[in-house]
C-alpha cells in the first residue's frame, strides 16, 4: 500500500501523523527518511498526540532513543529513535531490538536509512522538500 500526500504547513504534517496513529495496530517499525528539517519529528509529534501521549516530544538526536508511555488501549509505548549520528553498533547497546515487533509498542526511527538492514521496517515514510517552500511531499509505504 502506498499513500502520498503533500502538506503545506507543520500543522498539516502533525495532523497527518495524528491520523496515522488511528491506523496502527502495534508492533510497527516506522522508518522516517528525509533531509534535515523535512518534517520527520513533526510527524512523530502528531503520532504521539494521536496515541494519547501527554509529554512533549523532543528530538532524540543526542539521546538516540526515547520511550513514551501512551494512553492508547493496546499500544502501550512509542519508541522514538534518531539515527542521524548513530552507527549500527550503538543501537545494539541501547537495546533497540527489545522494542521491535512487540504488539504493545510502535517504533519510529528517523534517519532509518543509516542503520543496518537487519532492522526491518514495516512502514516507510519518505519526506521530500521542494526549494524553500513549506510544502512537504510525504510518501507512506507499507512494507509488511
Ligand atoms: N509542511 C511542513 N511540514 C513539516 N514541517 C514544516 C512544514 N513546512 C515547514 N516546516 C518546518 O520544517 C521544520 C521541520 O522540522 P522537523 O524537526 O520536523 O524536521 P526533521 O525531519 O525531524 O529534521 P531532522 O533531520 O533535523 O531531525 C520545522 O522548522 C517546521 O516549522
Ligand atoms: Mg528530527
Amino acid at each position: 500500500m502506498i499513500k502520498k500526500i503533500i502538506t503545506s504547513s507543520p500543522a498539516e504534517t502533525y495532523q497527518f501523523g495524528k491520523n496515522l496513529a488511528n491506523k496502527l495496530k502495534g508492533g510497527e517499525t516506522m522508518g522516517l527518511i528525509g533531509n534535515l528539517g523535512s518534517g520527520k519529528t513533526t510527524l512523530v509529534k502528531g503520532l504521539a498526540k494521536g496515541l494519547g501521549i501527554k509529554q512533549t516530544i523532543t528530538s532524540p538526536t543526542f539521546v538516540l532513543m526515547k520511550v513514551y508511555k501512551t494512553k492508547h488501549k493496546t499500544i502501550k509505548q512509542l519508541v522514538h529513535v534518531d539515527c542521524y549520528r548513530v552507527p549500527g553498533i550503538e543501537l545494539e547497546t541501547i537495546g533497540l531490538s527489545d522494542y521491535l515487533n512487540q504488539p504493545d509498542t510502535v517504533v519510529a526511527i528517523e534517519w532509518a536509512e543509516k542503520i543496518p538492514k537487519k532492522f526491518k521496517m514495516t512502514i516507510k515514510l519518505q519526506f521530500k522538500t521542494k526549494n524553500k517552500s513549506n510544502e512537504r511531499f510525504i510518501k507512506l509505504i507499507k512494507l509488511l
